[in-house]
């Protein structure tokens, strides 16, 4: 990809998350009530305008599976919901300790830590809320009321396990206690980028894929897909804690180091932490050309966030 195709590229993606930010608002709760300043703080950090990549990701998988209709946008919704949570829960000072996110100071920086930690159990919670309203919007022509419920149960579940104690959750334990644990083997490295990222990112597009009515070997191609660009992302991700730029990525840099995490980079260096991202992203756009339908913008976006820098 040259320099202006690039840029051509960027500008999509930004149009993309644009459309992604609208559509999110309308289904966050209004700021009133007694309980109007949690949801004040559930604002703040959704809002604070981050890249959007799952609900993106699960776009245009739905797309790329032929899904029609706005089925999937209240999944799209809850997907940065439960996201933003974990970024909110992830910077508490009891976590990774970090004071900026998004570009602006971090929830409990704000608000508190217990209004930090009520918005992040908010967020997760309103995301089902959210996530349940597809059995309101979901009419889509010629799909049977049986196999839209279906669809709808499955992509529930999907979403439920992946945030959970097998999924981002599980990622995180693992994450917090090798801070004080001897030198990581590659397997455990692994397993907490699987789990920590990988599987929202699995998440986002194995439910784009069930609501648009795709078989099960393309839905479990696509979770296969998304492990690999999950992985490279927060590989990248890694990368970037360490040479970076704050004001790029809208949040502090050598949060890593300080906190004694152990990473691809720190393990085994730039170069070898580079080299693997560029592999998992081949292996995922391996997976999106076997696939049948149009799956160039999926291949785009994967071979952009190779070299991204936010
Ligand atoms: C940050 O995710 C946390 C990781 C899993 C590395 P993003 O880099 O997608 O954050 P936002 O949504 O753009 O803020
Ligand atoms: C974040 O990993 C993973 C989750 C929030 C689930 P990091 O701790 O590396 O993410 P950043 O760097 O704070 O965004
Ligand atoms: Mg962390
Ligand atoms: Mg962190
Ligand atoms: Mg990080």
């Amino acid at each position: 990809m040259d320099a202006e195709e690039r840029l051509t590229l960027e500008k999509e993606i930004i149009k993309k998350a644009q459309d992604i930010e609208e559509i999110i608002k309308t289904y966050l709760p209004k700021e009133e009530g007694l309980q109007r300043t949690v949801i004040e703080a559930m604002h703040y950090s959704i809002l604070a305008g981050g890249k959007r990549l799952r609900p993106m990701l699960m776009q245009e998988t739905y797309r790329l599976c032929g899904g029609q209709g706005d089925c999937v946008k209240p999944f799209m919704a809850a997907m940065e919901m439960i996201h933003t949570y974990s970024l909110v829960h992830d910077d508490l000072p009891a976590m990774d300790n970090d004071e900026y996110r998004r570009g602006r100071k971090t929830t409990h920086v704000v608000y508190g830590e217990g209004m930090a930690v009520l918005a992040g159990d908010a967020l997760l919670n309103y995301a089902f809320e959210t996530a349940l309203k597809v059995f309101d919007s979901c009419e889509v022509d010629g799909v049977p009321l049986a196999d839209r419920y279906r669809a709808g149960t499955r992509a529930l579940s999907i979403l439920a396990k992946k945030a959970g104690i097998y999924g981002m959750i599980g990622g995180q334990n693992a994450d917090l206690e090798a801070e004080e644990a001897g030198e990581l083997s590659t397997d455990q490295l692994i397993f907490i980028h699987e789990h920590k990222t990988a599987a929202l990112i699995e998440a986002s597009m194995m439910i784009g894929a069930v609501l648009a009515g795709a078989d099960e070997e393309t839905v479990s191609a696509l979770e296969r897909c998304a492990s690999h660009i999950g992985i490279a992302f927060q590989i990248q991700d890694d990368v970037l804690d360490v040479i970076g730029d704050a004001g790029d990525l809208g949040k502090s840099i050598g949060s890593d180091e300080k906190n004694h995490k152990q990473t691809y980079v720190s393990l085994k260096g730039l170069k070898e932490a580079e080299k693997e991202v560029q592999s998992r992203s081949e292996e995922a756009l391996a997976i999106l050309k076997s696939l049948p339908g149009d799956s160039t913008f999926l291949q785009k976006l994967t071979e952009y966030l190779i070299h991204r820098n936010k």
